[in-house]
C-alpha cells in the first residue's frame, strides 16, 4: 500500500506509540483489503462506547491509549453509552455500572472526542456531504450516512473508526469506490407502509436475504410523511438482520436521483403486505406484558417524540400513566429542543422517560429486571433476544405504546 512520507513517519512511530498503532491498523486493514492508498476523511463517528459493549479489556484500551497525550484530528462523535450520562441515578443504573462507563467516557473526553453519544449523529451536527469520505462505525448510521446522504464509509468497527479519528484517513477500498456501490437485488415494494415498524419489518426480511450485498428499492406507492425517518429505521433494520451497508431507492436516495446507479440486478423479488406481516409474526417472541416499553431505535428525531405526545394526549395517558416503564431515547441535542417543545413534560407526567445517550440494546437492562421489552424498531427486535436476553413484543409506535396503558 502506497504511504507518503507523513504517513511513513507516523507508521514508524516518529509521531508516539499511539499514533503509530492507529496507523498500523489502517495500513493492515487497507492491506486485508487490497487499498491501494489512504484518503482524508470529513468526520469519524465512534462505536465502542458502553461498558456492557467493551467490557474491563475495552476500558484498559481506552485508558491506555488516551494516556498519549493525542487528539483526533477530524470531528468525531460518539455511540450511545451505557447509560443516560446525565440521569443516570433517577434511571437506576447500577452503581459500578455508572463508575466504569463515566471512566470509559473520560478516556474518549481526554482525545477530543465530542461527548455526544448518539446512533443519529446526522440529525446533530455530524452531517456529511454527498460524496464525503467519512469513517463511521454505528451500522445504523453507516447505512443512512452511504444511502440517504450519499456519503461514503466502510462498516467500520470501533477501533478502526477511532484510529481513522486519530489519524484523518481510512483506507481506499470497499463503499469508497463506485463499483462496490452497485446494487445486486431488486426489490419491489407493494402496498403502503405507513408505519415506521413497517420499515423496520421490511429491513429485517430484505437483510436477511441479501446479507451484506447492496439492494435496491422500487416503492409502488411513494412513502408517506416524514420520509427520512422511515428510511433511518429501514436502514437500521437491514444492517442488523443482515450486513447492509448501502441501499439504493429508485427516485429518493442521492446516488439514484444524480444517475449514478445501474439498475441491472440478477435478482428480483416483489415483497407486498402480507409478507411484512409476517415479519411481524417472526420478531414477535411474547405475548404478556411488557415491563419496559422503548422507542427511539435509531434515536428519536424531534417528530418521532411528537408522536408518543401525540399518543398521551389523544388516549390522556397523562391522568393515570403508563403501568409500565417508557423510554423513549434519542440525543441529548433532540432532547433539548423536545424539552423547549414542552414535550419531554408530557411524556414524563405520563410516567415515561426522555432518555439520552444510551438504548436498550446497550444499556444493562437484563440487570436493571426488564425481561420484556416491546418496541417498534426492527433493530432493536433483532437485537433484544441476543443482547439483553429480552422477549420482544414488536409493533408499530402506538401499538406499542397501548401495551402500557
Ligand atoms: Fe442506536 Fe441502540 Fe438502536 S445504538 S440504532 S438505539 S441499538
Amino acid at each position: 500500500m502506497y504511504l507518503t512520507k507523513e504517513e511513513e513517519r507516523i507508521y514508524n512511530g516518529e509521531y508516539g506509540e499511539v499514533l503509530e498503532v492507529a496507523m498500523n491498523l489502517l495500513v493492515s486493514l487497507g492491506e486485508i483489503y487490497g487499498a491501494e492508498r489512504l484518503i482524508e476523511i470529513s468526520s469519524a463517528q465512534v462505536s465502542g462506547v458502553s461498558y456492557k459493549t467493551i467490557g474491563e479489556e475495552g476500558l484498559s484500551f481506552l485508558k491506555d491509549i488516551s494516556r498519549g497525550n493525542v487528539r483526533v484530528s477530524v470531528p468525531t462523535t460518539l455511540n450511545p453509552a451505557g447509560m443516560d450520562l446525565s440521569r443516570y441515578e433517577e434511571l437506576n443504573f447500577p452503581r459500578d455500572f455508572v463508575e466504569k462507563q463515566l471512566e470509559i467516557i473520560g478516556c474518549f473526553k481526554r482525545m477530543g472526542v465530542e461527548i455526544g453519544c448518539t446512533c443519529t449523529p446526522y440529525l446533530t451536527g455530524n452531517l456529511p456531504s454527498c460524496g464525503d469520505h467519512i469513517a463511521w462505525a454505528e451500522s445504523s448510521a453507516v447505512s443512512y450516512a452511504n444511502s440517504v446522504i450519499g456519503a461514503r464509509t466502510n462498516r467500520e468497527g470501533g477501533p478502526s473508526a477511532l484510529a481513522s479519528a486519530l489519524i484523518g484517513k481510512t483506507p481506499l477500498y470497499g463503499y469508497h469506490l463506485d463499483e462496490n456501490r452497485v446494487p445486486s437485488y431488486t426489490f419491489e415494494v407493494e402496498g403502503e407502509l405507513e408505519d415506521l415498524s413497517h420499515y423496520g419489518a421490511l429491513g429485517s426480511l430484505v437483510g436477511r436475504i441479501v446479507k451484506n450485498e447492496v439492494p435496491y428499492f422500487i416503492f409502488k406507492n411513494p412513502i408517506s410523511r416524514d420520509r427520512y425517518t422511515k428510511l433511518k429505521a429501514l436502514g437500521a433494520s437491514l444492517a442488523a438482520s443482515g450486513g447492509v451497508a448501502l441501499y439504493h431507492m429508485e427516485g429518493i436516495t442521492p446516488e439514484c436521483r444524480m444517475g449514478k446507479i445501474e439498475v441491472d440486478t440478477p435478482e428480483r423479488i416483489t415483497v407486498d403486505r402480507e409478507d411484512i406481516e409476517e415479519e411481524f409474526h417472526r420478531l414477535n417472541t411474547s405475548e404478556e406484558k411488557p415491563d419496559l416499553i422503548c422507542i427511539g431505535c435509531p434515536h428519536c428525531s424531534l417528530g418521532e417524540i411528537k408522536e408518543v405526545v401525540d399518543f398521551i394526549v389523544k388516549n390522556q395517558v397523562g391522568r393515570s400513566g403508563f403501568k409500565c416503564d417508557l423510554w423513549v431515547c434519542t440525543s441529548i441535542h433532540i432532547k433539548a429542543i423536545a424539552d423547549r417543545m414542552g414535550y419531554t413534560e408530557v411524556i414524563e407526567r405520563a410516567g415515561g422517560k426522555v432518555v439520552c445517550d444510551t438504548c436498550m440494546v446497550v444499556a444493562p437492562v437484563e440487570e436493571m429486571g426488564y425481561r420484556i421489552i416491546a418496541t417498534n424498531s426492527g433493530k432493536a427486535a433483532i437485537y433484544l433476544p441476543s443482547f439483553c436476553g429480552s422477549k420482544v413484543i414488536y409493533g408499530s409506535t402506538w401499538d406499542v405504546l397501548r401495551r402500557g396503558l
